[in-house]
């Protein structure tokens, strides 16, 4: 399961709504928790079709217990996922301009 974007892996790009400019696409490791994904991009599956939400914001599991994969359903809380140390540089922004 990869974001896709332009010209990229996994095929499609859902861009920005008409009249409005593209968001970039960020991701943030959440201390203990999911990836928080922001932006104008389409998630798909192995085989190239989107996967839902189609919402510009969602949180994307790393614990490995959420029964709604890949997507977090707050289990990481229930299992005591821990991420260990905060990485040294902030969310990851991709600019595909
Ligand atoms: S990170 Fe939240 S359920 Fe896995």
């Amino acid at each position: 399961m990869v974001p896709a974007g332009p010209g990229g892996a996994g095929g499609s790009h859902r861009g920005a709504a008409p009249g409005r400019p593209a968001r970039p696409v960020t991701i943030t490791a959440c201390p203990d928790g999911p990836l928080l994904v922001r932006g104008d991009l389409e998630l798909v599956d192995d085989d190239g079709r989107p996967v839902q939400p189609s919402r510009s914001t969602f949180a994307l599991c790393r614990c490995g217990a959420s029964a709604s994969r890949p997507f977090c359903d707050g289990s990481h809380k229930l299992v005591g996922f821990r991420t260990g140390p905060p990485a040294r540089t902030p969310a990851v922004t991709f600019d595909e301009s």
